[in-house]
């Protein structure tokens, strides 16, 4: 009975694995003003050259840095598990595996972009970089990043997050980044909102505001902006956590697994987790791709197709995503992750095409899969990663209906043992679910009928 499969460092992958180079139908460009396709010259003010050609690279794999490797191999490769005792608990003749991403020092997967990007920015010659954040976990990754190479980080954290997770803020002061409650009072697009919404919870869409304003009026110019996912680099970076899901799989005879689940805020912990594996499909292996998402922000399972912002200020280009409106604010969940409005737009594709299946879960169903996996597995998840685990329940409830020895696979996005106040409300009985009525969602939406829309392109072959 083998519980855990490692690799050796040596066996990391030395790629990036870059899903744009295999999709069925290419990817519609980002849009500017007047709605022209968006060129690099026009991202330079926001983002360093090098990670601009990442952005808009088609090359299927891109070399791993060395000195990004070397950084990587501080906690990379991570573990993959065999949930054997929450197997025992289902009842259930599925095979049940998870990538623990938890096991990074901020205790995410965020840090495999987190990583590079400061890297990149470095070698760009830029001295500090400006980012938001929702739950933490990506301020804390940044500032933990920014920290090893050397650079200036300033975190504008969603107001609610801010509020329900002091000490995240304080992992991110341990590391020597700055970090400040969003909406503030430090930008333009902070104030405004302040002004029209006093008492608002914050969203990530005013904290990407509130982050590129900060970068961009920099007048110093040695300021870049860095975002946490949603972006094509941010997809890539992830990829290796579902390279070394394979190589470990094989090393334990595994070919392939039925089911693989992921949560998805921004897209790229999923990507991260799932694209690899998307690849086979594409090269006809059958697999169940499931992104998992809170009912109450139901992006991908709700939202249309859109062009949209990236943030509520529409500093940012128009992107062809899943979205449910660059203005609509998500109710106070705990999973502060999921809490933003948009998709990638890498993993929006893959959801037009039918290549993978998006699901909502309520924020109860997932708190009692989060509880019942630290009572048998024993880690405690985070509200984002307690997605993917309800998901894996239901999956692993249904293989055993169905009699089926099916392999699952799940990605561990990250421990909970800075978000035990969502525990603490769950066990008191104060969570409420919040399934969003059509009514709340139509206003949001409605902004964007002025807007370009995307082709729906649809090779209909999954
Ligand atoms: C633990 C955890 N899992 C998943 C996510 C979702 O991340 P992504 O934007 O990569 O989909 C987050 C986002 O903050 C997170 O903190």
């Amino acid at each position: 009975m083998q519980t855990k499969v490692f690799l050796n460092e040596d066996e990391m992958p030395r790629q990036w694995y870059n899903i744009a180079a295999d999709l069925p139908s290419p990817m519609q460009p980002p849009l500017g003003p007047g709605g022209i396709p968006i060129t690099p010259e026009m991202l330079a003010p926001v983002f360093p050259m090098n990670i601009i050609e990442q952005e808009v690279s088609t090359q299927r794999w891109i070399d791993i840095p060395e000195e990004v490797l070397e950084i990587l191999c501080k906690w990379r490769p991570s573990p993959l598990h065999r949930a054997y005792a929450l197997e025992k608990m289902l009842g259930t003749p599925a095979k049940i595996y998870y990538k623990n991403e938890s096991v990074s020092p901020p205790g995410s997967h965020k840090p495999n972009t987190a990583v590079p990007q400061a890297w990149y920015n470095k070698q760009f010659g830029i001295k500090k970089i400006t980012t938001e954040t929702g739950a933490g976990q990506w301020g804390s990754a940044l500032a933990f990043a920014c920290s090893l190479l050397g650079l200036e980080c300033k975190v504008f954290m969603v107001r609610i997050s801010f509020d329900q997770k002091p000490f995240r803020k304080l992992m991110m002061e341990t590391w020597g980044a700055t970090c400040i409650g969003s909406p503030s009072e430090q930008t333009n697009a902070g104030r405004q909102i302040l002004a029209k919404h006093p008492g608002t919870p914050g969203s990530l869409g005013i904290a990407i505001s509130e982050a590129i304003e900060a970068a961009v009026t920099d007048k110093t110019g040695s300021t870049r902006y860095s975002l946490g996912s949603v972006l094509n680099h941010v997809m890539l970076h992830q990829t290796i956590i579902g390279l070394e899901s394979k190589k470990q799989l094989e090393k334990i005879g595994v070919k392939k697994p039925d089911v693989v689940i992921a949560c998805a805020g921004g897209g790229s912990n999923f990507a991260g987790l799932a694209f690899p594996f998307v690849n086979d499909k594409i090269n006809g292996a059958q697999i169940d791709i499931i992104p998992v998402e809170p009912t109450s922000c139901p992006t991908m399972t709700r939202g249309p197709f859109v062009y949209d912002h990236g943030d509520t200020a529409k500093m940012t280009p128009l992107l062809p995503m899943h979205s449910l409106g660059h203005d609509f604010i998500p109710p106070p969940i705990h999973a502060g992750g999921l809490r933003y409005h948009g998709m990638a737009p890498l993993v929006s594709q893959t959801i037009i095409e039918g290549l993978v299946t998006p699901r909502a879960i309520d924020q109860i169903e997932c708190y009692e899969a989060a509880v019942l996996f630290a009572r048998t597995e024993g880690i405690i998840p985070a509200p984002e990663t307690a997605h993917a685990i309800a998901a894996t329940i239901q999956e692993a409830k249904k293989a055993k209906e169905e009699g089926k020895e099916k392999v699952i696979l799940f990605g561990f996005s990250g421990h909970g043992l800075m978000d035990l106040a969502g525990y603490d409300n769950y066990f008191r009985g104060k969570l409420f679910n919040y399934s969003l009525p059509d009514s709340e969602m139509g206003s949001a939406i409605r902004e964007l009928d002025a807007l370009p829309k995307p082709k729906v392109v649809r090779t209909g072959k999954w």
